[in-house]
This record gives structure tokens, C-alpha cells and sequence, in this order.
């Protein structure tokens, strides 16, 4: 199986990206952030709980997100892979998605990061504000508090894949296409290393 972590802060390009790879690939696109979205759209308790953590740019709670990651897992047995987009977004996420995926007899096959500056991140979310209707792209104060969060509490996550020799970074700055040809050349780099 091809299992990616796409990483990167808020804004960062995850989620377009990931729209182009599931189709190139074939996987399964797995966004916490879209899967809480819709618990909120579906009025359910999980989404109620969820939505005032994340319209203050606030995490959820661990299990909450690894609890949809293994429900996600288990309905979608013989695939390609998986994309995981915004999730791990700690290290205890981390070791569950390991602990998960093992299961299954399985192991993420790379971390690819997208890096890009505080500064651009601003600007995209503020721009994607104006239509996307998302709570938390709606002022600058919270784009930098979820920046602050991602800063504090997701970027240890890299180093738990680079202790694992799995982490790569690539630049996110520029055009969408050129990006997509340097994620796709770092997957076949790694596909090719795990064999
Ligand atoms: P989530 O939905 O994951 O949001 P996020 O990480 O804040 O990231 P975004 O979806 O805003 O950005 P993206 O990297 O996908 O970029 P995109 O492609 O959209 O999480 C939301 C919330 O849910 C969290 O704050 C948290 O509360 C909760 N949550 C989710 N997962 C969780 C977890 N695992 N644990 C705990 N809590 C969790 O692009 C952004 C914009 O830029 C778009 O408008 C796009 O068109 C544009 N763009 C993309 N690429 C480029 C480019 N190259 N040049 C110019 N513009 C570009
Ligand atoms: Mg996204």
C-alpha cells in the first residue's frame, strides 16, 4: 500500500494537493478537518463538540479524531493507500495511526511537508475567508492562533517521522502543478526506497 502523511500548517496546500494525488494514486483522501466538517453539517454531538474547538482554532481532542481515522480504516479495507491530510496532528496521533495501521498490516510509506511562510498563510486563508464560509479562515487572529497551535503542538510531529527516516519537505510556495511534480518524484523516491 502507498499510506502519505501530507503535512504542513494551516493553509498550506494539503487539501489541493491531496485532490490531485487520490486521483494519480488511487487512494483514499482521509481530512480530519473535512470529516469533523461534516459531523458539524450533520448537527451530530461530536460535530457540536468539535465546532467550538475549531471556530477558536483550537485542536479537538485526540480520540475524537483518532476514533474517525480507525471507523475510516475499517470501512475501507483493500485499497491502493491513504492519503492523511491534517492528521497526525500530534505525537500521540501519531503512535495511534502506527499502532492502526499495523493492524492492517500496513505502515506510512512517507511524510511529505509543504512549506510555506506565516505570511503567505495569511494571505491564502484570509483570501479563501471571503467564499469558503469556514468560521476559522474569517480573521486574521485566528489564522494566527491555529498557526500558534500547529506551531506548538503539530511540528513534533516531523521529527517522530524523521526518527523513522520517513520525513521530507518540499517547498509550497508557487505554482499548484510544480508542486505536484515534487510531491509525485518524493513518493516515487520513496516507494522505491520501502520497495
Ligand atoms: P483542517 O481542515 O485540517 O484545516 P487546516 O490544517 O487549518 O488547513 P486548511 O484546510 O485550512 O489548509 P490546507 O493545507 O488544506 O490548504 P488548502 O489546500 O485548503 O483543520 C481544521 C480544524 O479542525 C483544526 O483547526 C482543528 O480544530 C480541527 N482538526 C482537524 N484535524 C485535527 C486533528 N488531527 N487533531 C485535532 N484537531 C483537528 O489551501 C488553502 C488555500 O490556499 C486555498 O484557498 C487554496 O486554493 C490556496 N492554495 C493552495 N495551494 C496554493 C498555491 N500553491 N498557491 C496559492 N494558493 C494556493
Ligand atoms: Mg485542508
Amino acid at each position: 500500500m502507498l499510506n502519505l502523511v501530507l503535512f504542513g500548517p494551516p493553509g498550506a496546500g494539503k487539501g489541493t494537493q491531496s485532490e490531485k494525488l487520490i486521483k494519480k494514486y488511487n487512494l483514499i483522501h482521509l481530512s480530519t478537518g473535512d470529516l469533523l466538517r461534516s459531523e458539524i453539517a450533520a448537527g451530530t454531538e461530536l460535530g457540536l463538540r468539535a465546532k467550538q474547538l475549531m471556530d477558536q482554532g483550537l485542536l479537538v481532542p485526540d480520540e475524537v479524531v483518532i476514533g474517525m481515522i480507525d471507523n475510516k480504516l475499517r470501512e475501507n479495507q483493500s485499497v491502493a493507500g491513504f492519503i492523511f491530510d491534517g492528521f497526525p496532528r500530534t505525537v500521540p496521533q501519531a503512535q495511534a495511526l502506527d499502532e492502526l495501521l499495523s493492524h492492517y498490516n500496513t505502515q506510512i510509506t512517507v511524510m511529505i511537508a509543504l512549506v510555506v511562510d506565516d505570511e503567505e498563510l495569511t494571505r491564502r486563508l484570509l483570501l479563501r475567508g471571503q467564499t469558503s464560509g469556514r468560521p476559522d479562515d474569517s480573521n486574521e487572529d485566528l489564522i494566527r492562533r491555529r498557526v500558534k497551535e500547529y506551531n506548538d503542538k503539530t511540528t513534533p510531529v516531523a521529527d517522530f517521522y524523521n526518527r523513522q527516516d520517513k520525513f521530507t519537505a518540499i517547498d509550497g510556495i508557487g505554482n499548484i502543478d510544480e508542486i505536484f511534480e515534487a510531491i509525485c518524484s518524493k513518493i516515487e523516491q520513496a516507494a522505491t526506497k520501502a520497495g
